[in-house]
Parts: C-alpha cells; structure tokens; sequence
C-alpha cells in the first residue's frame, strides 16, 4: 500500500481477479478503472454490447464477460467459465442497480415494482449466490461489496419501490455477511446519496453539481473495503453522504 501526498491510498492488488458487475455504468467505470490502476486482473460483467465497446476502448485491459444477472441461468452458465479462465474471484463488487421515482404508490405499476425487486434485490442474491462458493471453494477469503443507497435508510417519498429494495439489500447484506464470515468472506456495500453522472446532470440540470458525490470518492471506499485493512468490517452499511 503506498500513500501518495494528497493522502489518498493506492493500492496492490496484484493476482487478485474482481468482477465488477455493471462495470460499464457510472460508478462502475470509476471502479473498474481504479482497480486496473491497482494491478488487478479486472473482469466487468455487461448487457448492452456498446457500452462494453466503449468501455474497452477506455480501458484495454478490462476484460469483459455478457452477463444478465437478473437472470440465473446465464449466471450459472457465466461463471464457471469465469473460473476456468482466472483461477477464481476474490472480489464482487455488485454495482448493477438503478433507479425508478416520482410515482407515489397509487401511480406505481406491478411492473414498476418488479423491475426494481428484480434489478436492485434480486441480482445481488443471484450473484452472490453463484459467487460465493467460488470464494469458499478457494480457501482464501473473498470480498463482496454491495451497492445500497442512502435511501435504503431513509426515503423522501415517491420512491417506495427502489427504497424498499435498497432497503432490503442492507438486511441482504448483514445477513448473508454473517453466514460466511467463518470462510474470511466479508461483505458489505455502501449507502451513496446523489452520484454526480451524465445521467443525474440530465435528470437534474439545475441541480449544484458541486454537492453530489464523485465516482472517484466513492470507488476509493469501495476499494478500501476490498482491501485487507478493512478484514474487520463486515455486515456494515456504510455510510457514503456525509457532505450532501
Ligand atoms: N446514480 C446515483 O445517484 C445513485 C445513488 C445511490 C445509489 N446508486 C446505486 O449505485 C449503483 C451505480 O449507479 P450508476 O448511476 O453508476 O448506474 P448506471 O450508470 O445506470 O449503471 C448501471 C450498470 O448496471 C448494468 N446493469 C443494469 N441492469 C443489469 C442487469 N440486469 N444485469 C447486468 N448488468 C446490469 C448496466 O449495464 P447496461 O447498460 O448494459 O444495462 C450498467 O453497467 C446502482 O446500484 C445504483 O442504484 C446510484
């Protein structure tokens, strides 16, 4: 680990393979690129074939695996394959996620409902599923960083769907991280407030940018929580929204 002067932390992490799912969105472009920089063998999970497209012609040495992990067949197809190529996962970190609001609950659709259940609960008890007896399997631990929301504690309203679901992925969280913690396997995730994206500034144009989080930031907690520094920190729900 080397600290440089503006004390933020680089870190090694050599021989390790991570699998970013939704490497090629926002915050998982910022990961994938810091874990490239950290010397990991860097694996990003994709559906839409131009964003992986772009996404390799920013980074070369990504390597890049079609996988809808909404979908457990393909999951179960994918990952084997996975290990026969890298050996094994030491790190998940589970970007996929998104966003459905300003629909109170009278307006909001079953489909509505399903499609944030689906996109935000049920991938990470997919992949997590799949990718953990990887980890067991290995004998050295493993790391799983899951994305919440600061929604997931406390919603504004018009959002039920996506706060029950970033709710529901914290309780995921704590309970799968003490199911495990007997294999070195911890898991956690984060709790981000608004993400400064080209999505969120088209969203909200006339929003004060300046007050929303930086992919950067929050790719550097990620990557702390998959470091060994953080071997103590498992089942928590970080807090990411302390200046917002
Ligand atoms: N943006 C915010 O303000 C904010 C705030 C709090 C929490 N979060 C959470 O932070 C995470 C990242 O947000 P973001 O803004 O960076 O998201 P984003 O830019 O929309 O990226 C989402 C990624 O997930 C992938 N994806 C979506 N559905 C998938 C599926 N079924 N299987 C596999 N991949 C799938 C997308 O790939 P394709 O393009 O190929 O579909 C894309 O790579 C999400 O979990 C989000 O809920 C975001």
């Amino acid at each position: 680990m080397i600290s440089n002067n503006t004390m933020s932390v680089a870190y090694d992490f050599s021989n390790k393979v991570v699998l970013v799912t939704g490497g090629t969105g926002a915050l998982g472009r910022a990961l994938v690129n810091k874990f490239i920089n950290s010397s990991a063998i860097t694996i990003s999970s994709y559906r839409d074939d131009k964003e992986a497209e772009n996404l390799k012609s920013e980074n070369v040495k990504v390597e890049l695996i079609k996988m809808d992990i909404t979908n457990e067949e393909q999951i179960l197809k994918t990952i084997p394959t996975l290990v026969e190529r890298f050996g094994t996962v030491n790190i998940l970190v589970n970007v996929v996620g998104g966003y459905l609001g300003g629909k109170n609950i009278t307006e909001l659709g079953l489909s509505d409902w399903e499609t944030m259940m689906n996109l935000n609960l049920k991938s990470a008890f997919l992949i997590t599923k799949h990718v953990i007896p990887v980890m067991k399997s290995s004998g050295n631990g493993g790391k799983m960083v899951h994305i919440s929301s600061r929604t997931g504690l406390k919603s504004e309203g018009s959002d039920s769907a996506y706060a029950a679901s970033k709710a529901g992925l914290i309780r995921f969280v704590e309970s799968t991280s003490q199911e495990f913690k007997e294999y070195n396997i911890n898991v956690n995730c984060i709790l981000p407030s608004i993400i400064d994206t080209g999505a969120n500034r088209k969203a909200m144009p006339k929003a004060d940018f300046s007050k929303w989080l930086s992919t950067d930031d929050l790719a550097n907690v990620v990557l702390f929580l998959c470091s060994a520094d953080s071997k103590v920190i498992n089942g928590a729900a970080i807090p990411t929204y302390g200046l917002s």
